[in-house]
């Protein structure tokens, strides 16, 4: 069993677990890059960032080795492209810390709230400039533009994301903005794993596609338990989005519907800065007497549903299903 089983932030369930051991082996291997590379770290920063490292449920990376199969000549390649994803996620975590000022990630002092925003900032920088470096090495053919490309997308989604602080969205801007932010990198890892794998053309776009829809579903899912998950579940405080003035489609449709005015004046008195915890658990309830919590739940089993349907038929299609139903089943 691969070091990740140990070592899970709060919420890694025991289905989770038994898609790890699937890829047991090429897992460790990862766990075993990502150690080597927080030493590499100067300091503090290593210390950091190597506990924000260890605690990941690995979704990207399990996607990866999931899509790449079993194939040898691809295993050393999928290794190296696993790594550089579950990197990518966790540099993009740490700079969302610093954007979103949020104390707590993945159940531990987030990097800022450790080590300041100049530090974080440079930690992320150097985990996003070490997976580059990774691809680079793998020498998998369009890999590198691939996974560049992406994270450009996620950087314009993180812009909309803040050009729309305190502000409530069209809902498809809403999910324009989920799909650069978070299913843009669930969807190059599917990619990946059958670029490693050397799969035809027609497979990897449908793993492209499941990645993307998988991503969708894993976001609003993200969003939902923002509402009404629990902290300890999460690594990370709740109803965090309210407060930091990002709303999601539970609000967003609740603000559309009929009664929906007293989301919206609950919304602006929150922006003003009024007594946000108790306004945030009226507008969770609001959501969820509005409708807006059953939307989202529909919306993300719709894509769930998408991402079952695209997924070609590969050996590990039974894990690759089932990690659609992990991510949105999940409490954490
Ligand atoms: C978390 O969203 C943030 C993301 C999924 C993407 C953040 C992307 C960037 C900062 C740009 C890319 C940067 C690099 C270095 C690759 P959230 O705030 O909804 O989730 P949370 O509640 O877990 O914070
Ligand atoms: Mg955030």
């Amino acid at each position: 069993m691969p070091q990740v089983a140990e070592t899970t932030s709060p919420g890694v369930g025991d289905a989770l677990l038994a898609l790890h051991a699937t890829v047991a082996g090429p897992l460790a291997e990862v766990e075993a890059r990502l150690t080597a590379l927080a030493d590499t770290m100067p300091g503090q920063l290593s210390a950091v960032t190597g506990g924000l490292l260890r605690a990941g449920k690995r979704l990207r990376p399990l996607v990866l080795l999931l899509t790449a199969g079993d194939s040898p000549s691809g295993l050393q390649a999928a290794v190296a492209l696993a790594t550089a994803v579950e990197e990518v996620h966790v540099a993009s975590l740490i700079h969302d810390d610093v954007i979103d000022e949020s104390q707590r990630r993945r159940g531990q002092p987030s990097a800022p709230a450790s080590l300041g925003q100049r530090g974080a900032v440079l930690a992320g920088d150097y985990l996003a400039a070490t997976a580059y470096q990774q691809v680079g090495a793998a020498q998998v053919l369009g890999a590198s533009e691939a996974l560049v490309a992406t994270v450009v997308r996620m950087t314009l989604a993180e812009v909309q994301e803040l050009a729309r602080v305190g502000q409530l969205a069209p809902e498809a801007e809403y999910l324009q903005i989920i799909n650069g932010k978070t299913a843009a990198l669930f969807e190059v890892s599917a990619y990946l794993g059958g670029l490693a794998a050397d799969l035809p053309l027609d497979d990897r776009e449908a793993l492209r596609r499941y990645g993307a829809a998988l991503g969708m579903a894993f976001q609003i899912r993200d969003d939902l338990l923002d509402l009404y998950g629990e902290s300890g579940d999460m690594g990370k405080p709740v109803r965090h989005d309210l407060a930091a003035g990002v709303y999601t489609l539970p609000v967003i449709a609740a603000a559309a519907a009929l009664g929906g005015e007293a989301v919206r004046e609950r919304l602006d008195q929150m922006w003003q800065g009024e007594d946000n915890d108790n306004l945030a658990a009226e507008i969770a309830i609001l959501a969820r007497y509005l409708g807006g919590q059953a939307y989202a739940t529909e919306h993300m089993n719709q894509y769930a549903q998408e991402a079952l349907t695209a997924l070609p038929d590969l050996p590990a299609r039974p894990q690759l299903e089932a990690l659609v139903r992990y991510a949105v089943g999940r409490n954490g």
